[in-house]
């Protein structure tokens, strides 16, 4: 049976990361000491997802949606990111970590998304984790891309199924997420992996995303063993 099934760790876990801004004003900071606390967490998150045994790590860095925060915000994470790529991507490698990036790049600038690209293939070859970076990510962008792609190969509309277009989203090759959780009490998806998620179960915390750590994730993943999926199926 498969490792994944038997020990019911879900293989791959998506987290909508909130309330990063919450955590600075409840201290009297300014928003981006609650995202630069939020990339600690990140940090936490990867190593307590290695320590699990989940294959796969979505994390929703960045939104669509993002872009309309004030520059100055939209600057700070941007740098953060930066930072982030710069000083964490040697130790990622170490630890054995793929990392895969979707959603438009480009927005970041040539830069960024020249480093972004670098370090894709700089871990390509490792298989412990997969970590997924959801930067300037929309879901429907996602569907609506897959859907351009589909109609681009002249396929006839009736050869068009579920599985291939689900190779066609920007998540190909990584199976959906079993377990969604999102941090800060909110319970939304917020444009995030909308056809993929389609059978996750969703997990809604109220602790916010600078708090989170290796017991949070810990307990999300017990909670996890819990659930009776059922993929609309009932039981015989
Ligand atoms: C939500 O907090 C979080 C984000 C907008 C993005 C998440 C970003 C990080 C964790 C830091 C950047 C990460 C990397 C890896 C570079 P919010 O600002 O919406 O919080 P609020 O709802 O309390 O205002």
């Amino acid at each position: 049976m498969d490792e994944h099934v038997r020990k019911s760790v879900p293989r791959h876990v998506a987290i909508i990361m909130d309330g990063n801004g919450r955590w600075a004003a409840a201290r009297g900071l300014p928003r981006v000491a609650g995202h630069r606390e939020g990339v600690k967490s990140v940090r936490r998150t990867v190593e307590a997802a290695i320590e699990q045994g989940v294959r796969y790590l979505t994390l929703f860095a960045f939104s669509s949606e993002n872009w309309q925060r004030p520059p100055s915000e939209v600057a700070d994470l941007t740098f953060l990111l930066k930072h982030f790529l710069r000083s964490e991507l040697n130790e990622l490698h170490v630890q054995g970590v793929r990392l895969k990036i979707i959603g438009e790049r480009d927005r970041f600038g040539e830069q960024i998304a020249a480093e972004l690209a670098a370090a894709e293939l700089k871990t390509s070859g490792n298989s412990r984790l997969t970590l997924v970076m959801a930067l300037s990510y929309g879901g429907r962008a996602d569907i609506v891309e897959a859907a351009r792609r589909a109609i681009a190969t002249g396929m006839a509309p009736e050869a068009l199924t579920e599985q291939h277009f689900s190779a066609l989203l920007s998540t190909d090759a990584i199976p959906d997420p079993d377990l969604l959780i999102r941090t800060s009490g909110e319970e939304r998806i917020s444009n995030f992996l909308l056809w993929q998620t389609a059978y996750s179960e969703l997990l809604f915390t109220d602790v916010l995303w600078p708090d989170f750590g290796a017991a949070d994730f810990a307990h999300a993943v017990e909670e996890f063993a819990t659930r009776e999926r059922r993929f609309g199926a009932r039981p015989v």
